[in-house]
């Protein structure tokens, strides 16, 4: 049998790392400036915790969990962040210790989807949330942020989507009305949207089907049953975006597929690079009663996600930088002792280094050299160490010098430090 990756699942191999890194320095560089702080929780979580927070009538709730159940407990593979941790929060009791906490996490979610471009079953996520802070002010502050963050990667194609789901009265008036409205047209809908007439109309607004998308851009818009509380939080939040000139579009059919949400939703869909279909690079909103239902005290909360996948997808494939590293060559036993030392000496002052271990002829190191993608090569051999000196190739501008071998590191940071100018 053959073993493969799992279907959906990806390899990120060494060549392709520099681009995560650069994406998640820039990530945590840009969410620390606005105080946030880097959590980590388990990947694995009570099957429970995902059910009562995401909803039990979502696609990822009751299609794409990869739950097992192991020494009598009933777990899953978290398929997003918030909830776990919406659930160290608690369990930790941060909200005693302080107001409002702002935590960031990055790293694998599962959702058992059919694999697309851009659309995976481990995936990666870069998210935010605040906890402790209700009004409008936070969540214009956050997506402003996000767009900051999306300028910094390069991305400008991106637009920025928000809508208001209300609170608990706005939404069972807005549930009353999506039924008043797809019930005498139910035979058109989907099968699954007919089904979640009854259970939960809102994700019919969800549904990818070309016949339910036409009916849903007549269904009534949430924002015409807003309350007054909800409609001030909302017209807050636009005041708010135009201070730093954040642009936005409102699309009041925009309810994303999670159940926690309220108030404040908001998505950032990408129109450019080559993400395809899957254009949602990321998106969040205001889930102020995940607290209080997981049993902790009323705790107003925001946040997002980004897919890394999606983001780097849509950012332009960079220049591969010229490495700076060197290759030491050594031809001979005693050149490679020597050769070790120099290499730890080389490494101790940040140069990358490393040793040619297979110790055969010149004519055969040098073409390896050359391809390796190292900056430099120094020779090491019988008669550069009688005369206290190496031989230093420069493999990209093919020329060759024979520095002391005291010499041979200030001479090295001089050259790549020109190579930095
Ligand atoms: P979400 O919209 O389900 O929200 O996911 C956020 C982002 O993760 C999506 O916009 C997309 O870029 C990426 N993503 C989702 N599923 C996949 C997939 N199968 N393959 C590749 N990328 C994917 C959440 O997860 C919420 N927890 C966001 C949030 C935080 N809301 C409040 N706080």
């Amino acid at each position: 049998m053959e073993l493969r990756a799992v279907k959906g699942m990806n390899d990120i191999l060494p060549e392709e790392i520099g681009r995560w890194h650069r994406l998640e320095t820039t990530f945590r560089r840009v969410v620390e400036l606005y105080g946030y702080r880097e959590v980590r929780t388990p990947i694995v979580e009570p099957t429970q915790l995902f059910v009562r927070s995401i909803g039990e009538a979502t696609d990822v709730v009751e299609k794409e969990m990869y739950s097992f159940r192991r020494h009598d407990d009933d777990l899953t593979l978290r398929p997003e962040g918030t909830a776990g941790a919406a659930r160290a929060y608690l369990e930790h009791k941060v909200h005693a210790r302080e107001p409002v906490s702002r935590w960031y996490y990055l790293g694998p979610m599962f959702r058992g989807e059919r694999p697309a471009r851009g659309r995976y079953r481990q995936f990666y996520q870069a998210g935010a949330e605040l906890y402790g802070e209700a009004g409008p002010l936070c969540d214009a502050e956050m997506i402003d942020m996000l767009a900051r963050f999306l300028q910094q990667l390069g991305l400008h194609q991106v637009e920025v989507l928000i809508n208001s789901l209300g609170g608990p009265t706005t939404r069972q008036r807005y549930r009353q009305a999506l039924v008043d409205f797809f019930t005498p047209r139910a035979d058109q809908l989907s099968d699954d949207s007919r089904r979640r007439l009854e259970k939960n109309p809102l994700r019919i607004l969800d549904s990818k089907a070309a016949s339910d998308q036409a009916l849903c851009a007549e269904a009534p818009s949430i924002l015409d049953v807003l309350d007054d509380d909800d409609q001030a939080h909302f017209d807050g939040l636009r005041r708010y975006l135009d201070v730093p000139k954040t642009p936005y579009r409102v699309d009041p059919r925009l309810v994303r597929g999670l159940d926690y949400y309220t108030r404040t939703l908001f998505e950032l869909r990408g129109t450019g690079g080559e993400l395809g279909a899957q254009n949602a690079l990321g998106g969040g909103g205001r889930y102020d009663h995940m607290i209080r239902e997981l049993g902790g005290p009323d705790t107003p909360c925001i946040g997002f996600a980004l897919g890394l996948e999606r983001l780097l997808l849509a950012m332009e494939p960079e220049p591969i930088a010229q490495a700076g590293w060197v290759y030491v060559a050594p031809l001979g036993e005693a050149a490679q002792r020597e050769a070790l030392r120099l290499a730890t000496e080389l490494r101790e002052a940040g140069i990358e280094a490393r040793v040619d271990g297979r110790g055969q002829k010149l004519n055969r190191m040098l073409p390896r050299a050359s391809s390796s993608g190292a900056r430099f090569c120094v020779i090491l051999g019988d008669g550069e160490l009688e005369r206290g000196i190496v031989a230093l190739k420069d493999l990209a501008t093919h020329t060759q010098e024979e520095p002391a071998r005291d010499r041979l590191l200030p001479r090295l940071r001089e050259l790549l430090g020109e190579d930095a100018r």
